[in-house]
């Protein structure tokens, strides 16, 4: 592989139907300069390329352009794989998807990753290459500049061997490896977290990983006010701790755990399990409650987003509101926690008739929304 990158490598992703999902914004592109840099990279210095491993690739955007290449496309998201799937019929192309590091097989040409957001989960998918990935190969990495810290060449070079920066192009940037063979020194693990003398634990992509949320912390505290109820969901549930400490409070009938991050569904399940396991429960992967045709719930928690990966926004929170309302009973309710400032209260009240404050504290308020 050369080290260097021609600087007439101008070529731009320009797929006019590639999309983003969610879509909050149709004029919204579904690739950025880091996709396109990615991709010029591999056609202009790797042309015999033909079995590449993709990782992280936010809208498929990376393993679709990558025409004349079999691709194997590994995301923890359900939006980044549902993405590929709907921009893939656009271009029809061999690509496979998998959501869990241990059910990638093949022997790759190249592998590509598109820097995740967490530095850990960029960790372990480096750990897995170095124990997986034949000594040799290309190993690509690419993010904006404005995304990339300095901690990512560091560990390129821990696990994998010497790594070469390349210039910045459309303010994206490459971090380049040809893999080496080299021991493993460090082992990885998720420390997770205590809640009243629990441990929660937490695979490597669940959001607050080590910590409690403080939002989430308030809404504990709310659990008795809350109130009984029969069927719940605990709706972008994380490692699962609302869902949990209200089944342990309570013990309803059902609590149905949703997230589109499949740790996290994963580690809801396990912490259920070792916490509440009298408590029937379910897990979904999948975006808001988009997937929920005929189940309806007595109570939803709720401790929305406020971004998708690095785009700061409420579209998605809107989405769970409007969904949360489709998918309650007559006299269900929802229950969601929020930063004081996303202005949680006026937006419910686009889809619920009634929202009351339950608790609050300098940062975080405490709603309740029914429609009674
Ligand atoms: C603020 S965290 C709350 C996590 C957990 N409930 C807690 O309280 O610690 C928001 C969660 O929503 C999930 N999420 C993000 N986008 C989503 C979507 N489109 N559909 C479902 N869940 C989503 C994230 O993966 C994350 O786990």
């Amino acid at each position: 592989m050369q080290r260097t990158i021609s600087r007439k490598s101008g070529l731009e992703l320009t797929h006019p139907a590639l999309r983003r999902f969610p879509s909050n914004d149709p004029n919204l592109q579904g690739w950025d300069s880091a996709d396109s840099y990615i991709v010029n990279y591999v056609e202009e210095h790797l042309p015999e390329c033909r079995n590449a491993l993709v990782l992280n690739d936010r809208f498929g955007a990376i393993s679709v352009a990558l025409t004349s290449t079999r691709t194997t496309l590994f995301s923890d998201s359900y939006c980044a794989l549902h993405a590929a799937d709907l921009n893939r019929s656009n271009y029809p192309k061999d690509l496979d998807t998998v959501n869990q590091l241990d059910a990638i097989s093949g022997d790759f040409d190249v592998v590509i990753v598109r820097l995740p957001k967490s530095l850990f989960f960029f960790e372990t998918q480096l750990a897995w290459i170095a124990q997986n990935i034949k000594p040799g190969t290309p190993i690509l990495v690419a993010s904006m500049v404005k995304h990339l810290p300095h901690t990512a060449k560091e560990l390129m070079e821990h696990y994998l061997g010497q790594t070469h920066v390349s210039h910045a192009w459309k303010k994206a940037r490459l971090l380049l490896n040809v893999k080496e063979d080299r021991p493993i020194t460090k082992t990885l693990e998720s420390k997770g977290f205590d809640v009243f003398g629990r441990h929660y634990d937490t695979l490597a992509n669940v959001y607050c990983r080590e910590r409690l949320d403080p939002g989430t912390a308030l809404l504990l505290q709310c659990i008795e006010a809350i109130g009984t109820a029969e069927t719940v969901a605990d709706l972008g549930c994380g490692s699962g701790v609302l869902g949990v400490e209200y089944a342990r409070h309570f013990h309803p009938q059902l609590v149905h755990y949703f997230d589109e991050s499949f740790d996290a569904v994963r580690s809801a399940t396990l912490n259920h399990e070792k916490h509440a396991p009298t408590v029937k429960h379910q897990s979904q992967c999948g975006h808001s409650l988009e997937r929920v045709s005929e189940q309806r719930y007595d109570l939803i928690l709720n401790n929305p987003p406020f971004h998708q990966d690095q785009v700061v926004g409420d579209f998605i929170a809107r989405a769970m509101f409007e969904d949360a309302s489709r998918c309650l009973n007559e006299n269900g309710r929802l229950v969601v926690v929020g930063n004081r400032h996303l202005n949680y209260h006026q937006i419910l009240r686009r889809w619920f008739k009634r929202v009351s404050l339950i608790k609050s504290n300098a940062k975080f308020v405490v709603l309740m929304a029914d429609n009674h």
